[in-house]
């Protein structure tokens, strides 16, 4: 059984001791493991049932020193982390000869690291002065937890400790960055930072060419709820859906369907930030309700909304059209 707790000395010794511990950060719980210990590596990933390919991102106190394992920061990626960290942007840099585990990095020589803003992530990190991996802690391809009941749910027969840290205030996960290049980046997972954030503090090009690094957001389908979920474009497409069909139904989207009631309907799409808020939260309480699909409408193609549905498209497919 998991362990839900507030305790962060508790936390700080199971970390120092070479276990994995899930904590919460401002975009999703992370299963966090200290950077230099291989047990609690293998552990991350085992529990995690992650492809051993799949690069980890390193969480850093605001004070550590980057150079310990970065070769090089170039100037736009400073520019970036004065504005946005500590927050949920990770960036992606060339790093140092031989400092990391392959594990961190799926022995690539480029290393993610973020500075995540939540509180209690800030103290632990400052009080460790060791940096921790931390994968979003959910079996690999599933729905990010955003409170620590969503990762008890996930891992119920793994003694995890689990440190309590409310419900995440972002929702989905961090955008990233490839900023291994000195005069051009590249976003390689979209999220609540968006393109036009980032433009308005820096210039530099982005790069042409499509990047070969491997990241889980580049995967086709990912972030998948238990049940079956459908997203649509338009709502005459979701209406006829609707008419031919008697399934029952969790529907997310701007309109409610005369048909519907009021509990299997939650109101999405008004506004960027509450949207991702919801997201992950409510694909899991609609796992829980007694439905048979999820229905969702999809957000624009368009800024601040590609980090929402970058993640709707790769955890559903398109509703039938008939
Ligand atoms: O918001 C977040 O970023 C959350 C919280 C817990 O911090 N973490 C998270 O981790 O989303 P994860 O493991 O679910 O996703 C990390 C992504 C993966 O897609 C991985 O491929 C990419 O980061 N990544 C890690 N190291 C990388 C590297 N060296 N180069 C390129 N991508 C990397
Ligand atoms: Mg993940």
């Amino acid at each position: 059984m998991a362990i839900i707790t507030t305790d962060i000395n508790l936390v700080i010794q199971k970390l120092q001791q070479g276990n994995p511990v899930a904590i919460p950060t401002e975009t999703v719980y992370g299963l966090a493991a200290t950077y230099n210990s291989e047990d609690a590596l293998k552990a991350v990933f085992a529990l995690k049932n992650r492809p051993l390919n799949h690069p980890l991102i390193m969480h850093v106190a605001h004070n550590w020193d980057l150079n310990e394992v970065v070769q090089f920061i170039p100037d736009y990626a400073k520019k970036l982390m004065k504005k946005f960290w500590p927050g949920p942007l990770t960036l992606v840099f060339n790093c140092k000869a031989d400092v990391l585990h392959p594990l961190v990095n799926a022995g690539q020589n480029s290393v993610a690291i973020r500075c995540p803003a939540h509180p209690i992530a800030q103290h632990l990190l400052q009080q460790l002065q060791i940096p921790l991996v931390a994968p979003s802690a959910n079996p690999f391809g599933k729905v990010s937890p955003t409170t620590a009941e969503h990762v008890n749910a996930s891992f119920p027969n793994d003694n995890l400790l689990i440190l309590d840290g409310g419900r995440c205030e972002v929702g989905i996960e961090s955008t990233i960055i490839d900023a291994t290049q000195t005069e051009s980046y590249q976003v390689l997972r979209q999220g609540m930072i968006s393109e036009q954030d980032i433009r308005a503090v820096i210039h530099t090009s982005v790069q042409e060419q499509p990047s070969n690094i491997v990241v889980s957001g580049t995967l086709e389908t990912h972030y998948q709820p238990e049940k079956p979920l459908y997203y649509w474009n338009d709502i005459k497409q979701l209406e006829q859906f609707c008419q031919n069909n008697t399934q029952k139904k969790y529907l997310l989207g701007s309109k409610k369907l005369k048909s519907m009631t009021l509990d299997l309907h939650h109101h999405f799409l008004d506004d960027v930030q509450q949207s991702a808020f919801d997201l992950y939260y409510q694909l899991r309480h609609a796992d829980t309700l007694d439905v048979d699909l999820i229905l969702i409408e999809l957000p624009p193609a368009c800024n601040p909304w590609r980090g929402l549905r970058e993640r709707i498209l790769k955890a559903g497919t398109a509703l039938p059209s008939s």
